[in-house]
């Protein structure tokens, strides 16, 4: 860092919603930058797909440019913000910025999921730090909580709702009952969906998101293989109001946790019911939630805005802090080690927890029986049955059953006998039921 005063002259490569943020709020809280860090923050290169666009910020013409190599080339800049999100292009933008010696501060969840161990790798042999705090869960400063506040402590899981989206979706159809496709337009509007809102729906950003915080809490990055995503799109109203009438609410849950027994890595996603008296059932509209249990802390809940310009903008002007900070005293990359290595991913079938299961059934008797049958032999217990009394005679009627702790490889194996059976349709709902209690 040269001149006086101090400055972290910043090249920006991505103008969208959270980029504009950016530029926005740096330039709003200014004074208070510069004097929490001893820098000033400013930036001086912006690069866009199309300058002409229409923008609710206003970037002097002078510093924009449609190439972010530029930015890279450029040894008027510092740093580099990486906000123009996808894989390719982002790793070669990222990579390249490193290479460069620069420090590179990036919200792009995609590309550390895919190929975050090569940029980490090179962030050190470069000596050039890589900042991600806006990767994870919006405004929530998790990233730095794990890493730092909780450095002391071996983490035995972790539970969030990490896709602002998806939780806008599944609070607007629980509370007011609408219909998935009007929700998701809903967050589209509001600015918190990705620019391929396939990512939110289908569970991969929060998937992207569990794979980052399974590296920062057991050092390994799992391919996403390794990663049992499943996204709301198959959630019905139906299951919502049962699994309501049953005590729970539906929540897209990431689950990053130390297999009980052995030194595996559990990490999954999925729509699942969550006890309505957990605090996290709380968790509404586009607030994400991460709740960390520590060998030493315990308990500890984060909360706040998962998504939207603001909230994220703050996660990545505190990187930006970081940056000027250690600029300013000469400090490259900060390294992390990450709380040791448990090696191996747990494949889906091995993982345990209860479920939901909705059939439709005929409504003839010892259909219940066969279905019991079937799960009694697979060592599946029965926690509760719930068949509402239909309004009007039906050929076919829903039958909930909600079920004890079991493998996924063993409950799989016991539906497949039970919609083999005659008396059962193939329409079907099965979802994870989490007791959130280790
Ligand atoms: N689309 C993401 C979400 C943005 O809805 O959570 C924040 O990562």
């Amino acid at each position: 860092m040269d001149g006086s005063p101090k400055q972290l002259r910043i090249g920006l490569a991505g103008l969208g919603n959270v980029g504009a943020g950016v530029f926005k709020n740096l330039l709003k809280n200014a004074e208070l930058l510069h004097e929490r860090t001893g820098a000033e923050l400013r930036v001086v290169r912006v690069a866009v797909r199309d300058p002409d666009r229409k923008r609710d910020v206003d970037v002097p013409a002078e510093i924009l440019t449609t190439s972010w190599r530029e930015l890279v080339d450029d040894p008027e800049v510092d740093v580099v913000v990486e906000l123009i999100g996808g894989v390719d292009d982002a790793f070669e933008l990222i990579s390249s910025a490193l290479r460069a010696g620069k420090a590179v501060v990036t919200g792009n969840k995609a590309v550390l999921a895919e190929r975050g161990k090569e940029l980490v790798q090179l962030s050190e042999e470069q000596n050039a730090p890589l900042y991600c705090e806006a990767a994870v869960a919006g405004g929530i400063p998790i990233i730095k909580a794990v890493k730092e506040a909780l450095v002391g402590n071996h983490i035995d899981s972790i539970y969030g709702i990490i896709n602002g989206t998806s939780n806008y979706i599944l609070t607007r159809m629980t509370a007011e009952g609408i219909a998935f496709e009007e929700a998701l337009a809903e967050a589209q509007e509001k600015g918190y969906a990705e620019a391929d809102p396939a990512l939110d729906v289908n569970g991969w950003d929060a998937g992207h998101k569990a794979i980052i915080l399974a590296w920062l809490s057991y050092g390994r990055w799992l391919h996403p293989d390794e990663v049992s995503v499943t996204g709301i799109e198959d959630v019905s109203l139906t299951d919502v109001a049962f699994a309501i009438s049953l005590g729970y609410e539906i929540k897209l849950l990431g689950v990053v946790r130390k297999a009980p027994g052995n030194e595996r890595i559990e990490v999954r996603v999925a729509p699942s019911l969550i006890p309505r008296d957990h605090i996290l059932s709380s968790v509404d509209g586009v607030f994400n939630a991460v709740a960390v249990r520590g060998d030493v802390v315990g308990e500890t809940l984060f909360y706040g805005s998962g998504a939207g310009q603001d909230a994220t903008s703050s996660a990545v002007i505190s990187d930006l802090a970081d940056a000027a900070e250690n600029l300013i005293n000469g400090v490259g990359c900060t390294g992390f080690v990450p709380h040791g290595d448990f090696g191996q991913a747990l494949p889906l079938a091995d993982t345990v927890s209860g479920y939901y299961l909705r059939l439709g059934v005929a409504d003839q008797p010892g259909v219940l029986a066969q279905i019991a049958n079937i799960t009694g032999r697979h060592g599946i217990g029965i926690l509760s049955v719930v068949q509402p009394e239909p309004e009007a005679p039906a050929a076919h009627i829903p039958l909930v059953l909600l079920l004890h702790d079991a493998s996924q490889g063993t409950v799989d194996a016991a539906l497949a006998e039970i919609l083999d059976l005659g008396a059962v349709q193939a329409d079907h709902a099965l979802l994870r039921v989490e007791s959130l209690k280790s």
